[in-house]
């Protein structure tokens, strides 16, 4: 194997993206279909985060799907017969927009998690892949961010700075610190980052360490990929991402960073319905009748 410098070593070219989940909050819609499936208009949430990712350099895409998600690996797979019935019909740029999904330089690895053991069982599913000191990404597709700069390329550019593993933060209410991991740290403005001095996954308001929470954003040193063999399950029962992330602070290093952007959180029925009508009001074919749209049932409403 060619030797590697360390900078090319640490560059971060591997995204993991945990898609096993059940969707729970989004019965009955999930019952059948993934929630990453789910659309934001007519593109599926999954395919959001992996424009992100491949916004932020990343070549390996790495999925840990379960049972009941493989349309998300045929999203990602080629189809050569409706390439062939688009092309047939002229519809080309359709055709070349469906091809260039996965640009040919990436890869999309899959491994199964065959338990529904915990975000972080199904992180660790990729540790086959990940060298233990090696730095890759954590996606969460149901975080779904809206930013000038992709938000992972934001963190990409940080950790390029100074080498540590990143969470990214944004503040919530008080009330709503229980559906989240919460950490440690000083408050931080938009754009900036502060060492993690602690983190509790989904603690009770009067617990909370601060209001600032983790959303779906991970830059992490490979060796967390041992502290999650050895994590004991912690919230719900469930192996959390989140313990394990304790093991980072202070040697190697754990930092958040208050990312520039807007989250929209897609797992909710109301996070979803929101980042719907956002994107509608936005879309450029559109966007001018969406809001003639809204603001006319709006009037009929009152
Ligand atoms: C997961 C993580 C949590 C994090 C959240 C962000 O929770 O366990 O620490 O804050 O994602 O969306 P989940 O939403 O899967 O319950």
């Amino acid at each position: 194997m060619p030797h590697q410098s360390s900078a090319a070593r640490r560059t971060i070219r591997k995204a993991v993206f945990p898609v096993a989940g059940l969707g729970t909050r989004f019965l009955p819609a999930t019952k059948a279909q993934p929630k990453e499936m789910l659309t934001i208009i007519d593109k599926p949430i999954i395919q959001f985060a992996v424009e992100e990712a491949i916004a932020a350099g990343i070549t390996h895409l790495i999925f840990v799907i379960g049972r009941t998600k493989r349309s998300i690996a045929d999203h990602f797979d080629s189809n050569p017969e409706l390439d062939t019935l688009l092309r047939s019909k002229s519809k080309i740029a359709v055709a070349d927009q469906l091809n260039s999904i996965i640009p040919k330089d990436v890869s999309c690895i899959f491994f199964r998690q065959a338990e529904a053991l915990g975000l972080g069982h199904a992180v660790a599913c990729a540790a086959p892949v990940i060298d233990e000191d090696e730095p890759f990404a954590v996606l969460l597709a149901d975080d779904l961010m809206s930013a000038q700069v992709p938000v992972l390329k934001q963190m990409t550019d940080v950790f390029n700075s100074n080498g540590r593993s990143l969470v990214a933060v944004e503040s919530v209410d008080a009330q709503m610190v229980q559906s989240y991991g919460v950490v440690d740290a000083d408050l931080l403005a938009v754009g900036e980052v502060g060492a993690v001095r602690g983190v509790i996954e989904k603690p009770r308001p009067q617990y909370a360490p601060s209001n600032q929470a983790i959303v779906g954003r991970y830059i992490l040193d490979g060796c967390i990929m041992a502290k999650l063999r050895d994590q004991k399950p912690g919230a719900g029962g469930e192996i959390q991402l989140t313990d394990a992330l304790s093991g980072l602070i202070g040697d190697p290093g754990l930092d958040a960073y208050r990312f520039n952007g807007r989250r929209y959180d897609c797992g909710s029925k109301l996070g979803f319905l929101e980042c719907t009508m956002a994107s509608a009001l936005e879309h450029p074919e559109f966007g001018p009748r969406a809001r003639t749209l809204m603001q006319s049932m709006l009037n009929e409403n009152n």
